[in-house]
């Protein structure tokens, strides 16, 4: 079929062709004398994103399943004991991963399309007085059901308890898409990937690490190679890796850096909100439901549409592939049939999503739903209309000067070198 593929899967998102164009390049040696002229500022600048000062930053070559036992292996012993809440797939696999290696959970089930239990969590880490529970497991963004959960109130739950317990957080859904302030929120393990807001193909584990997890490493008793927090560290001192990274996703997430902070972080998180938005009147006009049961839980960089009893997400999903080269998220655990998913994180704007928004209720409507063709879009259109801000304001038509400085690196770096013309230079 002519033209691209519509990729509105909650990740991979969109490669812009400029961090396409980063990737491709001839392999170079890992160990030269340039090579840390890439690796030191990209671990730098990922505090930005990660909102962490005091926090160190980490690139595996994994994804973010390998962040979750990076996180979980560098700090916890086999027989630990984590609290944490089942909401959705990604929560139930974050908690399969931690059983798998030893640890014990105590599993809040929770409803899905509910975020995390904020009163449960309180008082579970009241009840634990000998202080047992070594880890809260929480799910940031819950992508199977379009679901944000609010990490500073879980902080608040744990401090308000009293309780010494880690707090990891996954966000491999939501870093780079929505404000995460790790230091703000006493975030002890902060996991990502590449895939999402970070705009690139799969292949880059990306972690978060607070002083204070960093110094249960000396304690902690799972056993750990490939992801030893304590040799990468070592390495990456120097700038550089304990093994052979993968080079041209290093690029990419330079360039991808470069274009988060050149929009802004604030502009890219107002971005995604009113996206967010737009999609979710478009839900509203089509007379549908989010799975997200109250509003504080909807999620900005995913939507999951339930479809009504009797008609079957997965169909949606089969016809926009086929018909319309369109490609949906599906429902997933719990969720299969019943839902099916829009993406919208990372490289997009409004007309890209109508575009997807247009194809859905085509799909809808092909799978006998009654499904109003335009309703949705021009609900979102409505939406867009009259939030619209100008192009400039948005950074996207900025004008050269008014730009992160001459590298378009993140705050307070204007006028440093870029490391990637340093890089390049090798
Ligand atoms: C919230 C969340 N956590 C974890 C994962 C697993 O990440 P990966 O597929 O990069 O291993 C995903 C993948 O979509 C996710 O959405």
């Amino acid at each position: 079929m002519p033209g691209r593929n519509f990729l509105f899967v909650p990740g991979p998102s969109n490669v812009p062709d400029r961090i396409l164009r980063a990737m491709h390049r001839p392999m170079e040696d890992h160990r030269s004398s340039s090579f840390p002229g890439l690796v030191r500022p990209i671990l730098e600048d990922l505090k930005t994103v990660f909102g962490t000062t005091s926090g160190q930053a980490f690139v595996f070559p994994a994804t973010g399943t390998g962040m979750w036992e990076t996180a979980i292996v560098n700090t916890l012993s086999p027989g630990d004991r984590v609290l944490a809440a089942r909401y959705g797939q990604f929560s139930h696999l974050f908690i399969d991963c931690a059983q798998r290696l030893g640890l014990i959970a105590d599993v809040i089930q929770t409803p899905w399309g509910e975020g995390a239990p904020i009163e449960q969590i309180e008082a579970a880490l009241k009840a634990d007085r000998n202080h047992d529970i070594k880890g809260v497991l929480i799910v940031h963004n819950e992508t199977s059901t379009g679901v944000t959960t609010d990490i500073a109130g879980v902080r608040k739950a744990i401090d308000a308890a009293r309780h010494p317990a880690l707090l990891y957080v996954d966000s491999v859904s939501g870093l780079g898409s929505l404000p995460f302030t790790m230091d703000a929120w006493g975030v002890d393990a902060a996991i990502a990937g590449s895939q999402k807001g970070f705009m690139m193909p799969a292949g880059l584990g990306i972690l978060g690490m607070s002083q204070r997890a960093l110094a249960r490493r000396e304690h902690a008793k799972c056993a750990r190679v490939f992801f030893d927090l304590g040799d990468m560290i070592k390495a990456n001192a120097t700038g550089y890796f304990p093994y052979t990274p993968s080079i041209p996703l290093l690029y990419g997430l330079r360039e991808s850096l470069d274009m988060l902070f050149e929009e802004g972080l604030e502009h890219v998180y107002a971005r995604h909100h009113r996206l967010a938005e737009g999609c979710r009147r478009a839900v509203a006009a089509w007379g549908l439901s989010v799975c997200a049961k109250q509003t504080k839980w909807n999620s900005d960089t995913v939507t999951a549409v339930m479809v009504p009893p009797g008609t079957n997400g997965a169909d949606v999903i089969d016809v926009a592939f086929r018909r319309y080269d369109l490609a949906l998220g599906a429902g997933l655990g719990e969720m299969a049939g019943k839902l099916f998913r829009i993406g919208h994180l990372g490289d997009l704007n409004e007309l890209m999503l109508l575009g997807a928004l247009a194809g859905a209720e085509m799909a809808m409507r092909d799978t006998g739903m009654p499904v109003a063709l335009g309703a949705g879009v021009a609900a979102a259109q409505e939406y867009y209309r009259s939030s619209a801000a100008p192009l400039a304001a948005r950074g996207g038509a900025a004008p050269p000067e008014t730009r992160a400085g001459p590298s378009g690196r993140g705050p307070g770096r204007e006028g440093k070198p870029a490391a990637r013309t340093a890089a390049i230079g090798a």
